[in-house]
C-alpha cells in the first residue's frame, strides 16, 4: 500500500512538473484546505454563475473522465495563470521595439523571451510567436512563400493531412493548387519514392510534411533532398510532433525546413496558440535578403522578414499577449530536463497501447505507432468510427472519429478512431495504466451494446481518473 502511493506521488512528481518540496506541502494541505474548484475563480462564482457552473463542470469531465484525443494535452498550472492576466488588456500590434501603440515596455520584455525560448527549445534562427492558432500560422507562412495560384504540395486529407493542408471547403484548397501524396496501400507509410516522382512532375512551389493523423515518424531530410532537387521551399507543420521534436525523441525538421509551423497545445503543452520559426535568409530566392546588394535597392526582405510581416500586417492585428506570456512559460518548462523524460514517455505509453490492441485483435494503421498516436481501423469490429467515439465518451474515455486512408465511409461516420496519449502522459500514466486502459477500450469497442462491460469500464475509469488528478490542488 505504501509502495503503491509513494509510487504513484513520485510518477506525479515526474510528470506534471511539480517541485517536490511545495508538491509535498501541498499534499498534506489539501487534507484540511477546503473545497475549491476552479482557482482564482471567486469573481466570476460571483458575477456570472451561469458561465461559471459550466466551467467547472468542464474541469469536472476533464477531471473524471480520460483525454484520449490526439490534439489535446493538460497545461500547467503555471501557463493557466499566465493566460488568466491583465496582459489581455493590452494593443500591441507590431513586434518588439516596433509597435503602433505606447506602453509595451513590458510587453516587448515577454515577447522577446518567448520568441528567445523558442528558438533555444528549437534551435531555430527566428520565431514568430503571434499567430492566434495553427490555421492562421500556416496561412501566413503560406502568404509568405506563395502568390494564389501556386502549387502546394502536401498530404492528402484521407492519408492524415490537416484542412489547411488543402482541403477544398478550405481557404489553402481555394487559394493554391494543391498536389496531393498520400501513404502506401500496404503498409500505409509515406512512400517517398512516390513523393520525388510526384515533386518532379509537378514542380510545387512548397513541399510541405507534417500531419495531423499518421502514426510514424516522417523522413525530414529526404523531404527536404527532394525540395532542393525540384526548386521548392520545403515546409514542415509539426502541430503535433512539436513536443517530441523538442523531447528529441522525434527526427527534427529544423535543420532542413524553410519554415516550421506549429501550434503550442498539442505534444507542446502550452496555451491554445501557435508560432513559426524559420531560417532567417530566404534560401531559394537570395537576391531578396536585405543584405545583398541587389536588395538593398529595393527594400527586399529576408524569409524571416517574410513570415513576420505575413503574420502582422497581412493576416492579424494586435497579438494576444496574455498567450505569449503563457507560450513563453510553456517553452521554458519544456527547456527543463523533465520534459526530455515526458516525451520519453508520451511514445513509450503510444506503444504500450499499440501492443495491447493488437494483442486484442484491435486493428490499427500501419500496424502500430512510433509517435503520440494510433489510428485505428475498426472495420474488423463493425463498429464505424462515430459508434466508436460516442460509446467510449459514455464511459468517460475520450476520442475522436477519424477516416482511414482509402476509406469506404463518409468522413462523418468514418471506419476510424484516433486517440493519442500527451494528455494522459501528463497525468502521470505509465505503461500498466496503458494497458489497462487499451483493455477496457477493446472491450467496449467489441461489446458497445453490453451494459454490464460498459459499468465495468465506467467504474475503471473513474479509478484511474482519480488516482492521476489532473490538478492535484483541485476539489473537482
Ligand atoms: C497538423 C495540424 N496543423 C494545423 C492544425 C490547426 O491548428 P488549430 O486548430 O490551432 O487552427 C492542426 C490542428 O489539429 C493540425 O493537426
Amino acid at each position: 500500500m505504501y509502495c503503491k502511493i509513494a509510487r504513484q506521488y513520485i510518477v506525479k512528481v515526474k510528470y506534471t512538473n511539480k517541485i517536490f518540496v511545495i508538491g509535498w506541502h501541498k499534499n498534506i494541505l489539501r487534507c484540511f484546505a477546503p473545497a475549491v474548484t476552479v482557482q482564482g475563480m471567486k469573481n466570476l462564482s460571483g458575477q456570472d454563475p451561469q458561465i461559471a457552473e459550466q466551467i467547472n463542470n468542464e474541469v469536472r469531465r476533464q477531471q473524471n473522465g480520460l483525454e484520449m484525443i490526439a490534439s489535446e494535452n493538460i497545461v500547467s498550472e503555471a501557463v493557466l495563470e499566465a493566460m488568466g492576466t491583465p496582459l489581455t488588456n493590452k494593443y500591441s500590434e507590431g513586434y518588439p521595439g516596433k509597435r503602433y501603440y505606447g506602453g509595451n515596455e513590458f510587453i516587448d520584455v515577454i515577447e522577446n523571451l518567448a520568441r528567445e525560448r523558442a528558438c533555444k527549445l528549437f534551435g531555430a534562427e527566428h520565431a514568430n510567436v503571434q499567430p492566434h492558432a495553427g490555421s492562421p500560422a500556416n496561412m501566413a507562412a503560406y502568404f509568405a512563400m506563395m502568390e494564389p495560384g501556386d502549387k502546394l504540395m502536401a498530404m492528402s486529407l484521407a492519408h492524415g493531412g490537416h484542412l489547411t493542408h488543402g482541403s477544398p471547403v478550405n481557404f489553402s484548397g481555394k487559394l493554391y493548387k494543391i498536389i496531393p501524396y498520400g501513404v502506401r496501400e500496404d503498409n500505409h507509410m509515406i512512400d517517398m519514392d512516390e513523393v520525388r516522382e510526384i515533386a518532379l512532375r509537378e514542380k510545387p512551389r512548397v513541399i510541405l510534411a507534417g500531419a495531423t493523423a499518421y502514426p510514424r515518424l516522417i523522413d525530414f531530410e529526404k523531404f527536404f533532398e527532394i525540395a532542393k532537387e525540384v526548386g521548392a521551399y520545403f515546409m514542415v507543420d509539426m502541430a503535433h510532433i512539436a513536443g517530441l521534436v523538442a523531447a528529441k525523441v522525434h527526427p527534427d525538421p529544423i535543420p532542413y525546413a524553410d519554415v516550421v509551423t506549429t501550434t503550442t497545445h498539442k505534444t507542446l503543452r502550452g496555451p491554445r496558440g501557435a508560432m513559426i520559426l524559420c531560417k532567417k535568409e530566404d534560401r531559394l530566392h537570395p537576391d531578396d535578403n536585405p543584405t545583398s546588394y541587389k536588395a538593398s535597392q529595393g527594400k527586399r526582405k529576408n524569409m524571416a522578414q517574410k513570415i513576420d510581416s505575413a503574420v502582422f500586417p497581412g493576416l492579424q492585428g494586435g497579438p494576444l499577449e496574455h498567450i505569449i506570456a503563457a507560450k513563453a512559460v510553456a517553452f521554458g518548462e519544456a527547456l527543463k530536463p523533465e520534459f526530455a523524460e515526458y516525451g520519453r514517455q508520451i511514445i513509450a505509453n503510444a506503444k504500450q497501447l499499440a501492443k495491447t490492441f493488437k494483442e486484442e485483435g484491435v486493428e490499427m494503421v500501419s500496424g502500430g505507432t512510433d509517435n503520440h498516436l494510433l489510428l485505428l481501423d475498426l472495420t474488423n469490429l463493425g463498429i464505424s468510427g462515430k459508434e466508436a467515439e460516442t460509446v467510449l465518451d459514455s464511459v468517460g474515455i475520450y476520442t475522436n472519429r477519424n477516416t482511414v486512408p482509402n476509406e469506404t465511409r463518409s468522413p462523418f461516420d468514418p471506419s476510424g478512431l484516433r486517440i493519442g496519449t500527451p494528455a494522459l502522459t501528463t497525468r502521470g500514466l505509465i505503461e500498466e495504466d496503458m494497458a489497462v486502459v487499451g483493455r477496457i477500450m477493446a472491450g467496449v469497442l467489441k461489446n458497445p451494446k453490453n451494459e454490464n462491460i460498459l459499468e465495468n469500464a465506467r467504474k475503471a475509469v473513474k479509478e484511474l481518473a482519480e488516482k492521476y488528478p489532473i490538478y492535484p490542488d483541485w476539489s473537482v
